[in-house]
C-alpha cells in the first residue's frame, strides 16, 4: 500500500488499527447507550432476559464507551503524537501489536462476561481479577512504548501534549493496581481487600481520577496536539500550558470526596473534596481557554472548517461541564442534585459533548494521514456529523437537566406538617416524557456515528482505488 511507504519512518499502523476500532467501539459502545436509554422508557426492552437486564447492560455501556471507544481513541493518538513530537518511530512494533491485541482482548472479555453478570461491583472498575490481571500488563507494555519512544526522541524538547498523555498513563495505571486489590476466590470471583467507608474513599479516589485522568488528562493531551495542528498556529501560550498541566494534576487527586457527600465519611474529608473540586476550575477553564483561543486570527475557520468545529465546540461543552462539576460538588447543590438524573446531565455533557466531540474530530485528522492522503471522502458529511451530533447532545443533556432538578426538587418537596408531598412513583412518572427525549438525542448521536463510519469507509476505499491506480511495470515483449 502506498500509504504504509509512505508513512515507513513512523509505525502507522497500530495507529490505523486503533483509529478504526475506535469507530466500531464507539457506534457499539454508544448503540448500548441507546438501547439502556429506551429501557428507562419501554422497561419491557429487557425481554425478560438476564443478561439484557439494565443492571448488566449499563456496566457494558460505561466500559464500552470509556475503555473501549475513548481508550482506543487515546491510543490511536498518543502513539501518533508521540512519533511525530519525538522525530522517531515507536521503539518496538512487537509490543505496540501486542497493546492493540491485548486491548481488543480485553474489551471482548468485558463484552462477555457483564452480560453474564460477572462482576465486583465498583463503578468502572466492574471487571474481575483474571481481565485486571491482562489490563496491567497490556498497560505495562503500552507505558514502555511510550516513554521509551520519549526516551530515545531526537528533539530535546518534550511537547505539552506528551506530558498530558504521560500523567493519564502513570496515573491510570497507580488507580487501577490499588482500586482492584483484591482476594480471588474463583475465576470468576474476588474480594476486594477494603471495607466500609475506607471502600468507599478508595473506589471515588479512583473512580474521580479516572474522569481526571482517563476522560480527561489524556484528552487534553489530544486537544494540545490536534487543536493546533488543524488550526495551522502553535498554541497560543506555552507558558500557560505548563501551569495548566502542574495545576491539574496536583489538585485532581483530592476531589474525590465529592461523590460522597453526605456519607459515612469524615465531614472534613467531605469539605476538602468540595474546595479541591472549587478550586480545580481555574486550571480546567485555563486549559480550554489556552486551546480555543489558538483560533485568535483565524476566528474564520471556525466557520468553515467542520473539524474545527468539533474541536472547539468539544471544549466549549468541557468549560461547561468543569464549571457545573465545581458547583455540583458544593455541599448544598449536591444535596438536590445526587441520586437525580442531574448527575447524568453532567456526565454526558463531559462525555459526549467533551471526549466524543474531541476524539470525533482527532479522528477526521487522522484517517486520512495514516492512509497517505489529504483530506476525508465528504468534508460534507463531516458538516452533517457535527450538526447531528450536537443537536443530540443538547437534547440529551437538556432532557436530564430539567429532569434531574425536578427529581431533586420533588424529593424534598414537604407538606406544613413535615409529611412529604411526593411519593417516590410520583417522581418517576414527571420524569418519564424526558426519557423520551434523552433517547431521541442518543438516536441522533448514534446518527451522526453512522455518518462517520460510511464517510470513513468510503476515505479507506479511495486510499486503496489510489493504490489500485498506480501503474503496473508491463514487461517489455509480452
Ligand atoms: C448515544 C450516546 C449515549 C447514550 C444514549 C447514553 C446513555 C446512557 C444511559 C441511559 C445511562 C444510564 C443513566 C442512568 O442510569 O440513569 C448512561 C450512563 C453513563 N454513560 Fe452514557 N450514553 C451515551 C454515550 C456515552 C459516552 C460517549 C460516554 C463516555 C465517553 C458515556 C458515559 C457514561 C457514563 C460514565 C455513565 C454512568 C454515569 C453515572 O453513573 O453517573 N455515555 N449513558
Ligand atoms: C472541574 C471538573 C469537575 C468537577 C469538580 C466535577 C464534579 C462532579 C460532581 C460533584 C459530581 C457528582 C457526584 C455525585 O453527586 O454523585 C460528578 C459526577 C460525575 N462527573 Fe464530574 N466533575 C468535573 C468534570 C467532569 C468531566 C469533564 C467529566 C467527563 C468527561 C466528568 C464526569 C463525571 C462522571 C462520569 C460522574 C458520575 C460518577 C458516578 O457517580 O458514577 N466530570 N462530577
Amino acid at each position: 500500500m502506498s500509504s504504509v511507504a509512505l508513512n515507513e519512518r513512523y509505525n502507522d499502523k497500530v495507529v490505523r488499527q486503533f483509529a478504526v476500532m475506535t469507530l466500531v467501539w464507539g457506534i457499539v459502545g454508544m448503540l448500548v447507550g441507546v438501547l439502556i436509554a429506551a429501557q428507562l422508557y419501554w422497561p419491557a426492552l429487557n425481554f425478560d432476559l438476564p443478561w439484557l437486564s439494565y443492571g448488566r447492560l449499563r456496566p457494558l455501556h460505561t466500559n464500552a464507551v470509556i475503555f473501549a471507544f475513548g481508550g482506543c481513541a487515546l491510543f490511536a493518538t498518543s502513539f501518533y503524537c508521540v512519533q511525530r513530537t519525538s522525530h522517531v518511530r515507536l521503539i518496538s512494533d512487537g509490543l505496540a501489536a501486542f497493546v492493540f491485541w491485548g486491548w481488543q482482548a480485553v474489551i471482548v472479555l468485558a463484552a462477555i462476561t457483564l452480560p453474564l453478570g460477572i462482576t465486583q461491583g465498583k463503578e468502572y472498575a466492574e471487571l474481575e481479577w483474571p481481565i485486571d490481571l491482562l489490563i496491567t500488563a497490556v498497560w505495562v507494555a503500552y507505558a514502555v512504548v511510550f516513554f521509551g519512544t520519549i526516551a530515545k526522541r531526537r528533539v530535546s524538547h518534550i511537547y505539552v501534549a506528551n506530558w498530558f498523555y504521560g500523567a493519564f498513563i502513570i496515573t491510570v495505571a497507580v488507580l487501577h493496581i490499588v482500586n482492584n486489590l483484591a482476594l480471588p476466590v474463583s475465576l470468576a470471583k474476588s474480594y476486594g481487600v477494603y471495607t466500609g467507608a475506607v471502600d468507599a474513599m478508595v473506589q471515588w479516589w479512583y473512580g474521580h481520577n479516572a474522569v481526571g485522568f482517563f476522560l480527561t488528562a489524556g484528552f487534553l493531551g489530544m486537544m494540545y496536539y490536534f487543536v493546533p495542528k488543524q488550526v495551522g498556529r502553535p498554541i497560543y501560550s506555552y507558558r500557560l500550558s505548563i501551569v495548566h498541566f502542574w495545576a491539574l494534576i496536583a489538585i485532581y487527586m483530592w476531589a474525590g470526596p465529592h461523590h460522597l457527600q453526605y456519607t459515612a465519611l469524615p465531614d472534613w474529608a467531605q469539605s476538602l473534596g468540595m474546595v479541591f473540586s472549587l478550586v480545580l476550575l481555574a486550571p480546567s477553564w485555563g486549559g480550554a481557554i489556552n486551546g480555543i483561543m489558538t483560533l485568535a486570527g483565524v476566528w474564520h475557520k471556525l466557520r468553515t472548517d467542520p473539524i474545527i468545529k468539533f474541536l472547539i465546540v468539544s471544549l466549549s461543552f468541557y468549560m461547561m461541564s468543569t464549571f457545573e462539576g465545581p458547583m455540583m460538588s458544593i455541599k448544598t447543590v449536591n444535596s438536590l442534585s445526587h441520586y437525580t438524573d442531574w448527575t447524568i446531565g453532567h456526565v454526558h455533557s463531559g462525555a459526549l459533548g467533551w471526549v466524543a466531540m474531541i476524539s470525533i474530530g482527532a479522528m477526521y485528522m487522522l484517517y486520512p494521514r495514516v492512509l497517505g492522503l489529504k483530506a476525508m471522502y465528504s468534508e460534507k458529511l463531516i458538516d452533517t456529523h457535527f450538526w447531528v451530533h450536537t443537536i443530540g447532545v443538547v437534547f440529551y443533556i437538556a432532557a436530564m437537566w430539567v429532569a434531574g432538578i425536578n427529581q431533586g426538587l420533588m424529593w424534598r418537596a414537604t407538606e406544613a406538617d413535615g409529611t412529604l408531598t411526593y411519593s417516590f412513583i410520583e417522581s418517576v412518572v414527571a420524569t418519564y416524557p424526558y426519557y423520551l427525549f434523552r433517547f431521541l438525542g442518543g438516536v441522533l448521536v448514534v446518527g451522526g456515528m453512522l455518518i462517520m463510519a460510511w464517510n470513513t469507509y468510503k476515505t479507506f476505499r479511495m486510499a486503496r482505488d489510489e493504490v489500485d491506480e498506480t501503474p503496473v511495470l508491463e514487461p517489455a515483449h509480452a
